[in-house]
């Protein structure tokens, strides 16, 4: 499995105790130290650099590069995406909601309506616990939107869920969880 935007290796780490291969990739030197023991690979999710089709599955969770781009960017990582999966694999993604985002926007939040990047300031903290505050963009999308570049990186869209971080479960979309999960084959 391919973990695009794998962060500190949450979700990598949980699937390899599944007994998964799972090589993880981000931007972010930081994060990839933090993961620990694994395969980790530090590289921009618009460029992947792996062979084509060499994984069963590629996911990208909780905006792991995906969603953090803007518009054409975004598109392209799927594409990058779809690419490094074998034919008859599967690629999934999670996306913020537009539909929940503009429901429940938060004191201070914008939402760019022409866009759909949602704008928030955000406190990030070092391995000390000390913070500091970071603006934070995040594309929004609807599952029309997401069906529609799936499309466009030729892939076959099986379902999409509505879902809350660490709450995934198959539920026809609504308006009223923060997160859409894409399953798309290859
Ligand atoms: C919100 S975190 C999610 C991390 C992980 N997927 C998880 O669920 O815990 C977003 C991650 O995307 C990474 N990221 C942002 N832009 C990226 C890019 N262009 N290419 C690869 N990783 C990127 C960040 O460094 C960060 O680790």
């Amino acid at each position: 499995m391919l973990d695009v935007g794998c962060g500190p290796g949450r979700h990598a780490r949980a699937l390899a105790e599944r007994g998964c291969e799972v090589v993880g990739v981000d931007i972010s030197l930081a994060f990839l130290r933090a993961a620990g023991e694994g395969r980790w690979v530090r590289a921009d999710a618009r460029r992947l650099p792996f062979s084509p089709r060499g994984f069963d599955v590629a996911i990208s969770l909780c905006q792991g590069g995906f969603g953090l781009l803007g518009g054409r960017d975004d598109a392209q990582v799927l594409t990058q995406m779809a690419e490094c999966v074998r034919d008859g694999g599967r690629l999934v993604v999670s996306a913020f909601s537009s539909y929940f985002a503009v429901r429940h926007l938060e004191e201070g939040d914008t939402f760019d309506a022409a866009t759909g990047v949602n704008h928030e300031r955000a406190d990030v903290r070092d391995p000390t616990g000390s913070a500091e505050t970071f603006d934070l963009w995040t594309t929004c999308f609807t599952p029309r939107e997401l069906s529609l570049m799936a499309a466009a990186a030729g892939l076959n869209v099986e379902s999409i869920w509505s879902v809350t971080p660490g709450d995934y479960a198959k539920r026809p979309p609504d308006l009223d969880h923060p997160e859409f999960l894409l399953v798309a084959a290859v």
